[in-house]
């Protein structure tokens, strides 16, 4: 069955570029993002996996806390060769791991093969997990669709703070900009959570500043 928003990411040990993982261990207690390819040796894939190699400072170092690791179900030969050609067309170094997964049991587990729209390879499956092992948010695009990974670092800055307070994040959100006060919570608790105040435009359309900046 396909996992949903709340569901715990199941846990599985597979071999990847960089050794044997244990997936849940190896998340530890932060944030997550697991996401699938179709194929090595293919020009879009090529792309996607240079450009998350290119930003994972971004994911690791810059306050997110994020481990990001890639799936496809090549086998691990494959992976190791097509990582330099990653390097030398997309000009970074590769440093987070790919899981080889020729048996397809990862696969599998997240659904990511969908065969009515592409034959025994994964399409381009993004799962992001939180520091409780939760999924928190999924995004399944065609082979032909590369994704817009600063959107997951978007997506990812929305997470981490409606994980921590009680707002929401408006359309075309960007870190730093005002938040949505969620509904749940009344105007008495609001000017308590919110002491930098909001703005009503309806009762249920209330903005504030963003509260950790
Ligand atoms: C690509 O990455 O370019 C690709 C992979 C599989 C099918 C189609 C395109």
């Amino acid at each position: 069955m396909a996992l949903r928003l709340g569901d715990e990411a199941p846990n599985f040990t597979a071999e990847t570029t960089e050794g044997t993982i244990n997936f849940h261990e190896w998340l530890g207690g932060g944030w997550g993002i697991l996401f699938s390819h179709p194929e090595d040796y293919t020009p879009v894939c090529t792309t996607e996996l240079g450009t998350v190699a290119k930003i994972t400072p971004e994911f690791k170092f810059k306050k997110r806390g994020v481990k990001v690791i890639a799936i496809s179900v090549d086998p691990m030969d494959s992976h190791k060769g097509w990582i330099n050609d990653i390097n030398e067309t997309q000009k970074t170094r590769m440093n987070y791991p790919i899981i080889a997964d020729p048996d397809k049991k990862v696969a599998t587990l997240y659904d990511m093969i969908h065969p009515n729209a592409l034959d025994n390879m994964t399409v381009r499956s993004v799962f992001i997990i939180g520091p409780d092992k939760k999924v928190k948010l999924t995004l399944t695009y065609p082979a032909s669709c590369g994704r817009n990974f600063d959107e997951l670092l978007r997506v990812i800055d929305s997470l981490q703070l409606t994980s921590k307070f009680k707002v929401a994040t408006p359309a075309n959100w960007k870190d730093g900009e005002d938040c949505i006060i969620t509904p749940a919570v009344n105007d008495a608790e609001a000017k308590t959570l919110f002491p930098k105040g909001f703005k009503t435009v309806k009762p249920y359309l209330r903005y504030t500043p963003q509260p950790n900046k």
